[in-house]
């Protein structure tokens, strides 16, 4: 009895090693750019790959494997590689340099038709003289599949997407986000191995991309297929995703789970583009205290250089407002928002403007304490996107953007 206890704890406890060597290799792995998701094997890799069209250079030194079965979003402003990245895997855009791999397989010259990929089109490309029956079912005839397999699996289909019924209606009678679910049983009857939905909800209003996202959702954890998603909506993708992978000029920036992309963002743009951030600049005294605003704060950071200047993230909820008490940060509120659920408030600390968070109501002109606890501080490493972002001094134009239709670049 006790030989068993004693045995099963000690296999529990290197069960427990296991595991943190995993997550330990996860967490490097994420950090210097590469698998999705190590635990997964990579069912579609990209080696090396340079792409450029017309002397410009769109994607380089591009490497990224998409683990099987997993929802990896393509996450990053227009123009910055996303279509491109699917276009190779989907085998319509031929590299310069660098392979695909399938399930370990070079397939950089293997033609569309012959990989085990399909895509969806933000435009749906249904075919317009098909009813939705004709359409679902066209893959199938295509490979010569019977009818009777082509009756069943497109029931089978339409009724995962919510359109049993709906057989023998003319497509171009469906409102958009029918569509949309036609051309996704559409995909799925030709049963790929990997979905490529490039902008899929885009051209969806707000409530129907939201309930979109949910369905899409369900649907690929029901099917197991590995999806990979593009979008420049970074709520988007951070609600639907088990890996995000963040780009920006033909570049990956940084991959992981959306709590790691949240919480670990690994430069300035990556905290810029995901949600909104405080940037400062800040010198890394020694392991666990940073300098910033004049001030030294305790914070859960190490291993940077003595004297390290650093860029300093805080995300405007984690700021706490206090009593002006000398002893806090000080500042003047220039500017109040209501959000609804909280206020959002530009604060002037010696000219660096922060926004915060807060659900209690300061007016502008007040003299208020910021203070931030230190698991709250995020250093990064100086990069080549420091001192771009992070000052909301020209909150205004920002705010002017953000309110431009989406498919703008990001500010
Ligand atoms: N066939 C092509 N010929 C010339 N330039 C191209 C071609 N395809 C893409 N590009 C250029 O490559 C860059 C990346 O384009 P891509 O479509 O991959 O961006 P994206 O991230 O999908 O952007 P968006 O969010 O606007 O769809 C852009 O500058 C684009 O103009
Ligand atoms: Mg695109």
């Amino acid at each position: 009895m006790g030989y068993v206890a004693s045995a099963r704890e000690r296999a529990r406890e290197n069960f427990g090693r296991a595991g943190e060597f995993l997550s330990e290799m996860r967490r490097k792995i994420h950090r210097e750019g590469g698998w999705t998701d190590l635990e997964k094997q990579p069912i579609v890799s990209l080696r090396d790959i340079a792409v450029s069209f017309d002397g410009e250079t769109v994607l380089k030194d591009f490497n990224l494997g998409i683990g099987d079965g997993a929802f990896v979003t393509l996450l990053g402003p227009s123009g910055c590689g996303k279509t491109t990245t699917l276009r190779i895997i989907g085998g319509f855009v031929r590299p310069d340099a660098g392979d695909v791999f399938f399930n370990g397989k070079k397939i950089t010259g293997l033609p569309p038709h012959k990989r085990e990929v399909n895509t969806i089109f933000q435009k749906y490309a249904l075919f317009p003289h098909l009813n939705v029956y004709d359409n679902v079912a066209f893959g199938m005839r295509v490979h010569g599949k019977s009818e009777r397999e082509v009756k069943a699996k497109v029931g089978e289909m339409l009724g995962m997407v919510n359109l049993k019924g709906f057989e023998h209606r003319n497509v171009n009678l469906l409102s958009g986000g029918q569509q949309q679910r036609v051309a996704i049983a559409r995909a799925l009857a030709n049963e790929p191995k990997v979905l490529l939905l490039d902008e899929p909800l885009g051209a969806l209003d707000l409530k129907l991309r939201k309930d979109m996202q949910v369905e899409l959702k369900k649907i690929q954890q029901q099917t197991g297929i590995t999806f990979l998603f593009v979008t420049h909506d970074q709520e988007e993708a951070l609600s639907m995703s088990d890996e995000v992978v963040v780009m920006d000029k033909g570049a990956i920036q940084q991959i992981g789970t959306p709590p790691d992309i949240y919480n670990e963002p690994k430069n300035a743009f990556v905290a810029d583009f995901i949600g909104e951030s405080n940037i400062l600049d800040g010198v890394m005294r020694e392991d666990f205290l940073v300098e910033f605003a004049g001030r030294k704060f305790r914070c859960v950071d190490r291993d940077f250089r003595r004297d390290e200047p650093v860029d300093v993230v805080i995300r405007p909820e984690d700021v706490d407002i206090v009593p002006p008490d000398g002893e806090h940060l000080a500042g003047v509120v220039r500017n109040v928002t209501f959000k609804g659920v909280f206020y959002e408030i530009i604060v002037d600390v010696q000219g660096f403007k922060w926004m915060v968070q807060t659900t209690e109501f300061e007016r502008a002109g007040a003299e208020i304490g910021l203070s931030v606890r230190p698991d709250e501080i995020h250093v990064m490493h100086k990069s080549k996107y420091s001192g771009t972002f992070g000052d909301y001094s020209t909150f205004s134009d920002e705010m002017d953007e953000d309110s431009r239709p989406a498919g703008g670049e990001a500010r």
